[in-house]
């Protein structure tokens, strides 16, 4: 689909999101045709280079991080040369009228602030001033957006000084996944499962969103958020909106938005025993345990988090949603089951156990969903009943080109440009979800609790697993 004329400047250009993430989604949408003849890309940043040196840095960031995608040479020379450096003081005025100069009122003007939130303020009070800026500009901030709901609430206000809410794009590039749209394809496009999407006929639902990697070179930032702030606040409460919420009136930013917002409001703020937190020990072939990766032995932070969560609404009550994720996990593997009751009496008898459809929605990797089904087992041997699944793997269902969905970025930003807000969350809706996460936090401060150790490359700790089979439930596997 083609787009409109933009000039995309990039603040913190140079920087690592730049790198592994922006620009070789914009030169992929470059190649697939959506970045007219008019259209430029502006890296912004303190460090002193050119246009040409940051090209060369472009292209070096796209042969690193562009894996997947066969290109020319002759589109990656075409994509740089639609590319200029500003150096620019953002707290200063170096920089800031060539940067208006380069940019026009002509085409979409996004400013992407990929720096750190203290510079919020001051990058968009210099865009008004130097007249960078109009109704129709936007702008794009990234993940973390506060690290409490007080905090994001000043950003919030900060940005509101100069910008709309219409304006404003907050990234949470869970949204932007693929599976993670077809959530809301498969609920609300079609009749088979939404009857059935309460608490009557779900026993229960989990979201699991487990990593391989540890906290490495990050563990400077990771150690200040822990797995609740980086993953739970954000990511999985995304998921956890999406598929808890009411059918919104049409797939519109605001309508949708709403609903989610209401989920987040419903939610009951988990006690302590309704919580695991661990963090991931050293293995024996010496990689470094969580506290040696973050170079604190005394760090109460944590790597792993799993919890009982429950929403208080009508639709819900009485089905609890367990969440999960984690660092140095068994697999890299996201997923979401529903897990629907039994059914109210089995003719079969005892005999036949106990049986229960799960839906799975697999975001990554092998985006998929599964659907498990009771059915005979076949042979002779008398009425014997298994679970199999209906299972529907993108890929296979829809051939290779189901391989060949842009990644969430590509799409995050390419809605910038077409000023679609429905996969980028509200101001209301982040504040909310802090002033859930922040009690469950200061309680932790408060009583002192620590995480417990687990094994690298495991499923977490034990208590993880006793959350769940103390209510008679287990976890899925964590298995690619
Ligand atoms: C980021 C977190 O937002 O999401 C990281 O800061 C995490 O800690 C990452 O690794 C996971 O994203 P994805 O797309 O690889 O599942």
């Amino acid at each position: 689909i083609p787009v409109e004329s933009f000039d995309l400047v990039i603040f913190g250009g140079t920087g690592d999101l730049a790198r592994r993430k922006i620009l070789p989604a914009l030169f992929r949408r470059f190649c697939a045709g959506q970045m007219d003849q008019q259209s430029r890309i502006i890296g912004a940043a303190r460090s002193e280079h050119d246009s040409a040196e940051f090209r060369d840095f472009v292209a070096q960031a796209i042969g690193e991080f562009n894996t997947g995608h066969s290109y020319t040479q002759e589109e990656l020379s075409g994509f740089v040369e639609r590319i200029d450096y500003v150096q620019i003081d953002a707290l200063g005025t170096d920089g800031w009228e060539e940067l208006a100069r380069l940019t026009s009122s002509e085409r979409t003007r996004a400013f992407y602030f990929s720096v750190a939130p203290a510079l919020f303020g001051a990058l968009a009070e210099r865009l008004h001033k130097y007249g960078l800026s109009d109704d129709a500009t936007r702008i794009v901030v990234e993940k973390p957006f506060g690290r409490d709901e007080a905090s994001a609430r000043a950003l919030n206000a900060v940005l509101a000084e100069h910008f709309e809410e219409s304006q404003i794009y907050r990234i949470d590039h869970y949204l932007g996944k693929e599976t993670v749209q077809n959530l809301m394809a498969v609920r609300f496009g079609n009749m088979l499962f939404e009857p059935l999407w309460n608490a009557q006929y779900v026993d229960h639902i989990q979201i699991t969103v487990a990593e391989t990697v540890g906290v490495g070179g990050r563990g400077e930032y990771y150690d200040k958020s822990g797995a609740m702030r980086d993953m739970v606040q954000n990511h999985l409460m995304q998921l956890l909106c999406l598929i808890a919420m009411e059918p919104p009136a049409k797939f519109d930013h605001d309508a949708v938005r709403d609903e989610k917002l209401k989920v987040i409001r419903a939610l009951d703020i988990p006690s302590v025993e309704d919580i695991v937190r661990g963090q991931y020990a050293a293995t024996e072939d010496g990689e470094p345990s969580y506290l040696q990766d973050v170079n604190d032995p005394a760090s109460t932070t944590e790597s792993f988090i799993a919890m009982k969560v429950r929403i208080s609404n009508w639709r819900w009550a009485g089905t609890p949603i367990y969440l999960r994720t984690g660092k140095k996990l068994k697999a890299r593997t996201s997923e979401i089951a529903v897990v629907f009751k039994e059914t109210p009496h089995s003719i079969f008898g005892p005999e036949s156990g106990r049986h229960r459809n799960i839906l799975t929605i697999r975001l990554q990797p092998n985006e998929g969903m599964d659907l498990g089904v009771t059915i005979k087992e076949p042979g002779p041997g008398g009425m014997r009943l298994v679970d199999v699944p209906l299972d529907m793997t993108f890929a296979d269902a829809l051939g290779p080109d189901a391989d060949d969905v842009p990644d969430a970025y590509e799409r995050l930003i390419m809605d910038v440009i077409r000023g679609n807000q429905t996969l980028f969350m509200r101001g209301d809706e982040v504040e909310a979800a802090w002033a859930w996460a922040d009690p469950i936090i200061e309680a932790w401060e408060k009583n002192g609790v620590k995480p417990v150790p687990y094994d690298a490359y495991s499923t977490g700790p034990e208590d993880a697993l006793m959350l769940m089979h103390r209510d008679g439930r287990r976890w899925r596997e964590i298995k690619v």
